[in-house]
């Protein structure tokens, strides 16, 4: 088939890429010269373990093509995927629909044959509708069907999870354009009980269900830890009995910091926003965001604590910023909050990071990005491990510290408290 993703940003770009290893013809589309320029070089403009391999793959085989041209690509394809960004409003919570609705606009004057239009995007519920009556004007109605498909990839795991999907939804009351995109994912949801058809508006209610659930297990978690810690419990016990229960499961069950990136703090939010325009109060995802802002500063406090209050000239090594591992995003990390406060309270703050430096810290006065851990290690009263890259899992801290008095503060309960008191070094954990 002949696919055009527009807009190459994470959601498009992976999986524009992933159709294309498919054996689908995929023109990825995007405004941004810059970016388009770099993909025709086959260098990737985000960090996604496999995918510039994948790119060179199919950019060699001419099935994935990078272009600015949209009104070409959008003349060749079959079916076209709205990919760009619905980041949130200033001073608001909504979605910032702009870009849908430009694309659609263009789209409007580029439609000449049966197309179907899908969103990709992460779209409030019934966007699509309002899509739909841009696109369709009385005398071609046939012309286009607007579907929803959400992307449920993670950073960090997309072309697994694009590969491997626990399942494939489609929204959408068109027989004709349901069949041709149950064919176009034949080849990866091969159990068809991974494809689940629904009307196009549940399709896109489905994607803000599970990420403000996925939100919510989490914040539930962080707050038992909460109260772990005051009972001398180890919440590690408590996510694994809990985890055993089928009806419960393991996953996102893990105590840690505020969740972050670029889905569950923006799409709760818009969430939120969506049910008050129906004036639904969605008391418990309300209550997720209040908790999950909260954690920012209850953690950024329990450094205080540790340090007795005296934080003036304290050397505190942040291992990892971003807000999860094998990513180089930092959208909503609760390292930026915590690592400000630290800063404007006159701690000398290190942090190495694999993903590299962070425009967020530049500006920063006491904030210096090591590249070499040791160094970022070296004579630091702190280590906070923020986040669980691998590269911090095996750590010896008292050859990389070099000094006698030193403090580790563990956000994602990588090591054992056991083994860390044995080896006589003051650690903190969350939850135990
Ligand atoms: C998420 C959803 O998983 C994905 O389906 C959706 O399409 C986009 O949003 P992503 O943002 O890439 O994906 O990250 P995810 O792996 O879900 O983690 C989100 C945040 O939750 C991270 O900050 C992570 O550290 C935190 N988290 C996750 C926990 O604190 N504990 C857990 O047990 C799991």
């Amino acid at each position: 088939m002949k696919l055009c993703m527009i807009g190459t940003g994470y959601v498009g770009l992976v999986s524009g890429v992933c159709f294309s290893d498919l054996g689908n013809t995929v023109y990825c589309v995007d405004k941004d010269k810059k970016k388009i320029e770099l993909l025709n070089k086959c260098k990737v403009p985000i960090y996604e373990p496999g995918l510039e391999e994948l790119i060179k793959k199919n950019f060699k085989q001419k099935r994935l093509i990078f272009t600015t041209d949209f009104k070409s690509a959008v003349e060749k394809a079959d079916i076209i995927f709205i990919c760009v960004g619905t980041p949130t409003n200033k001073n608001s919570n909504s979605a910032n629909l702009n870009y849908v609705f430009q694309v659609a606009n263009q789209l409007k004057k580029n439609i000449k044959k049966y197309k179907i239009v899908v969103t990709k995007s992460t779209v409030p519920v019934t966007t699509g509708d309002k899509i739909e009556k841009i696109l369709v004007k009385q005398k071609n109605k046939k012309l286009v069907d607007v579907v929803s498909n959400p992307e449920f990839l993670r950073e960090g795991e997309a072309i697994r999870d694009f590969v491997y999907p626990d399942r494939v939804v489609i929204g959408t009351n068109s027989k004709k354009a349901n069949r041709i995109l149950k064919n176009l994912y034949l080849p990866i949801i091969k159990k068809s009980s991974r494809y689940l058809h629904t009307s196009r508006r549940g399709a896109e209610l489905i994607k803000y269900a599970s990420n403000a659930f996925l939100a919510t297990k989490i914040s539930f978690i962080n707050e038992l830890a909460n109260l772990c810690e005051q009972t001398n419990v180890d919440i590690k016990d408590i996510s694994s009995g809990m985890g055993l229960d089928q009806r419960i499961g393991d996953r996102f069950l893990r105590a840690g910091p505020a969740y972050g990136g670029s889905c569950f703090p923006k799409d709760t939010r818009a969430l939120i926003d969506t049910a008050n325009k129906y004036k639904v109060d969605l008391s418990i995802i309300k209550s997720t965001v209040k908790s999950n802002n909260l954690r920012k500063i209850k953690l950024t406090k329990k450094i205080e604590k540790i340090l007795n209050k005296k934080l003036k000239g304290k050397k505190i090594t942040f291992l990892g910023v971003t807000f999860k591992p094998n990513t180089d995003d930092m959208r909503e990390a609760a390292s930026i909050p915590m690592i400000k406060y630290l800063n404007k309270k006159g701690c000398e703050v290190r942090y190495h990071d694999p993903s590299g430096e962070k425009k967020e810290f530049r500006n920063l006065k006491n904030v210096k990005y090591f590249k070499d851990i040791s160094a970022a290690c070296l004579k630091t009263d702190l280590i906070i491990l923020h986040t669980e890259w691998n590269d911090f899992k095996l750590l010896n801290f008292k050859k990389l510290i070099k000094k006698k008095n030193f403090i580790v503060y563990d956000l994602r309960n990588i090591y054992s408290p056991t083994k860390m008191r044995e080896m006589k070094i003051k650690y903190f954990a969350v939850g135990r």
